[in-house]
């Protein structure tokens, strides 16, 4: 008996394809049942942006386009399945850069129309949640995150601690009042002339040096569930232009440990906080800084609370993500018509 629609019929498999264009990686895949990877293709431009420093929107649109066909046939041809096989197409909807969503958007819109399949408009932070679904080939334990939960999703463009009820219930409990996470470190990165992408970059400099070699603040933000990244930001700002004014080397692995271990911090003290005041069973850690160690350490390192965190390969951009958080929109009866538009700046609550 099916008592829930996320209770899936287990003789009835449903195969969604997924396609996420939102900034710069074109990537498609094709996940089974919301778990199981059938495929996971990405089609990574950080080497045409490294020379920018940064993402180039209207370069990212360009690149997308080049490739969108080709990395959708190889999601299906990984997968070993055909187009009409495919239950439902979901795409990612927002939030966004506009020119690379309506690269997959139009891709998503073509296939559902040319094979009157079924088309799924997909929040992008929604699927960096989901991803802590996914059930990796290679991790045999593998437990289901249990609600209520608590979730930190922290990228390039959002630092979001949510609380979830249930599944596709949320409640936005903070978030960051100026830069995101995953951007401090990107800039940060370019104070300290290291490479994009800056939280890899930090992360290996970190590595390196003494995260304790300078003390940096923690806007601690009494009373709230918000981040605070900027004044982090400013300090490093200050210090790398006082140790400049004295000549000589940059101590920069001392530095990216030491603003690593401030920003790890911050996360780490209100996740745990919103999950005891919530009275959450446990916590769910996604988005691009997920991948970073010393976070993942800092989480799991304790008793107190079950973490999941998505193994390394699914933290940063990926469309498996997006197709397991649209099996559960696909199980909730979401249907969306080709008139959709892209949503650039779409809250998750
Ligand atoms: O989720 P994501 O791939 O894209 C967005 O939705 O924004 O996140 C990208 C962000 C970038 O800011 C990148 O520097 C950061 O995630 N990131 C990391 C690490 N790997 C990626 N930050 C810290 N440590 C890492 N290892
Ligand atoms: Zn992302």
């Amino acid at each position: 008996m099916i008592d829930s629609p996320f209770e899936k019929a287990s003789s009835q498999s449903v195969r969604i394809l997924g396609i996420e264009t939102s900034c710069d990686e074109t990537a498609t895949a094709v996940v089974e049942n919301g778990q199981k990877i059938l495929s996971n293709v990405v089609a990574s431009q950080i080497d045409v942006h490294a020379q920018y420093g940064g993402v180039f929107p209207e370069v990212a649109s360009r690149e997308h386009v080049k490739v969108i066909y080709a990395v959708v046939d190889q999601a299906l041809k990984q997968a070993h399945i055909e187009l009409s096989e495919i239950d439902a197409i979901a795409v990612t909807r927002g939030p966004g850069l506009a020119g690379s969503l309506v690269v997959g958007m139009n891709m998503a819109k073509g296939l559902a129309l040319g094979a009157n399949i079924p088309l799924l408009g997909i929040n992008h932070l929604e699927g960096h949640l989901y991803s802590a679904w996914i059930k990796p080939d290679d991790i045999e334990k593998y437990e289901e995150p249990l609600f209520p939960l608590v979730a930190l999703i922290v990228s390039g463009g959002h630092s979001l601690l949510m609380l979830m009820e249930s599944h596709l219930k949320y409640q936005r409990l903070g978030s960051t009042l100026d830069d995101a996470a995953g951007e401090a470190f990107d800039k940060v990165a370019r104070l300290l002339n290291l490479p994009y992408p800056g939280g890899p970059s930090i992360q290996k400099a970190a590595d390196l040096g003494n995260p304790y070699a300078y003390t940096f603040p923690r806007a601690r933000l009494e009373g709230t569930w918000n981040f605070s990244f900027s004044g982090l930001k400013t300090a490093v700002l200050r210090t790398v232009k006082e140790l400049g004014s004295h000549g000589g080397d940059l101590p920069v692995n001392n530095l990216a440990a030491s603003f690593q271990t401030a920003v790890v911090d911050a996360l780490v003290t209100k996740t745990f906080e919103a999950a005891e005041q919530f009275h959450a069973r446990d916590i769910v850690v996604a988005g691009g800084v997920s991948a970073n160690r010393a976070l993942r350490k800092a989480f799991t390192d304790q008793k107190r609370f079950v973490v999941h965190i998505p193994p390394f390969s699914l933290c940063t951009d990926n469309a498996v993500m997006i197709a397991t958080a649209g099996y559960y929109r696909y199980q909730s009866g979401q249907r969306d018509g080709l008139e959709m538009d892209v949503y650039p700046n779409w809250p998750l609550s």
